[in-house]
């Protein structure tokens, strides 16, 4: 099953490792405190598993293995239902307080003298599914109107996730970063709000909102082990999951903090490029990747702040890899449970798989018998039909 990934094409770099703070600058420890405290009251809040695999660990020769479960995550599937719903929040609270002149606790958005003015606001996103379904689940929380952009290759599955939410879903042509694009120009044009995952230059409240809500999985996990593990590998599309997972860790465990691997597709490389060019790196999508939340072409600028300082290496996996890896999750080691592992949720599994079986990389990224291995699962079935055609691939 591990041969797989013995002779797999996987680039490996180091990270530029600038000497800072962006572990506390870019998001406070007061924002991580807040979204915590906000979303853990939220109906249906519960912490995910934190699955051990010693059956993986012992066929890995490191000392543990623990994978954050998020498929269970506010019955969404994944854990991008903390960011833009809890973001989306702090949008209508700003735009609330903009508009009464009043200072608004965030508790009191869904206030009913609010309901009026709440419900003439628009809030949109581009999305390749995960993250719309969260800020259109936050919308009809909150009773705001929701539109979401997909482009071409979105499943259709996915998008009628998001109607069934109650939210427009418009598919645009081309790839993910155009559909950012047309949501900005939309969005402005008609006084939406867009509820961005990801930043750029002038625009960065709500992603950090975004980011800061992530950090409930953070939390969960730095409460559930009895110590700090060694190396988190985390799956890398614009890079805020990696980067909010890596700057909360840092705030809990300062030095301790383990050494965190970013894996992407090859096919969607933006954070490999980055690291390699010591700076915020486009790298355009020319093909779309199976894993269909990691295909973008573009980090966020607020995301690789924190990135270029935290993350030790980088590395990019092949396509091939991702039935056997979902399929690792599904028909597990011996003593293992089976995980439902959606596509864009086990790249950071399958890069530390390549990384334990091949010797140049276990030492590139300093793999020992002692190793005590953290995954984030970030994503469930988000869509049957998808999981179960790209489970049945390849061998
Ligand atoms: C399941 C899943 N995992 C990981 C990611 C990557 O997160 P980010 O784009 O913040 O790097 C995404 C993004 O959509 C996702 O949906």
């Amino acid at each position: 099953m591990l041969q797989n990934f013995e002779d797999a094409n996987v680039a490996h770099t180091a990270g530029p490792h600038f000497a800072g703070d962006a572990a506390v600058r870019a998001i406070a420890p007061a924002d991580f405190d807040a979204a915590v405290q906000e979303i853990t009251r939220w109906d249906g809040y519960e912490p995910t598993p934190l699955i051990g695999l010693a059956g993986l660990a012992d066929a890995l020769t490191v000392a543990s293995v623990d994978n954050k479960h998020e498929g269970p995550r506010f019955g969404l599937g994944s854990f991008k239902a903390l960011g833009g719903a809890y973001a989306a929040l702090w949008v209508l609270q700003r735009e609330i307080e903009a508009r009464t002149g009043r200072q608004v606790a965030l508790a009191s958005v869904t206030d009913p003298e609010f309901a009026t003015l709440v419900s003439s606001l628009t809030l949109t996103t581009a999305t390749d599914g995960n993250h719309g379904r969260s800020v259109a689940w936050g919308a009809r929380r909150l009773g705001a109107r929701c539109r979401i952009y997909i482009h071409a290759d979105v499943s259709e599955g996915r998008a009628e996730a998001m109607r069934d939410l109650g939210a427009d879903v418009i598919r645009v042509a081309g790839d993910y970063d155009h559909s950012v694009a047309v949501v900005r120009e939309e969005s402005e044009a008609n006084g939406w709000f867009v509820v961005s995952d990801t930043s750029w230059p002038g625009y960065s409240e709500t992603p950090r909102d975004v980011m800061a809500g992530y950090g409930v999985m953070a939390r969960e996990i730095v409460e559930a082990l009895e110590r700090p593990p060694t190396h988190v590998f985390l799956q890398g599309g614009v890079g805020a999951l990696a980067g909010s997972v890596v700057a909360a860790f840092r705030q809990s465990w300062g030095a301790e903090s383990p050494r965190a691997i970013v894996v992407e597709p090859e096919l969607a490389r933006c954070l490999f490029a980055s690291a390699q060019a010591g700076r915020a790196t486009a790298a355009p999508v020319t093909e779309e990747s199976l894993m269909a939340g990691l295909s973008c072409g573009e980090p966020s600028a607020l995301a690789w702040e924190i990135l270029a300082e935290e993350v030790s290496d980088f590395l990019t996996i092949p396509e091939r890899l991702v039935a056997p890896a979902m399929r690792l999750m599904a028909e597990p080691m011996a003593g293992d449970p089976a995980i439902e592992a959606g596509e864009s949720g086990i790249a950071g599994l399958a890069g530390f798989i390549c990384a334990a079986v091949r010797d140049d990389l276990r030492q590139a990224c300093g793999l020992e018998r002692d190793s005590r291995v953290l995954l984030i699962g970030s994503e469930g079935v988000t869509d049957r039909a998808v999981y179960e055609r790209v489970l049945g691939e390849g061998g």
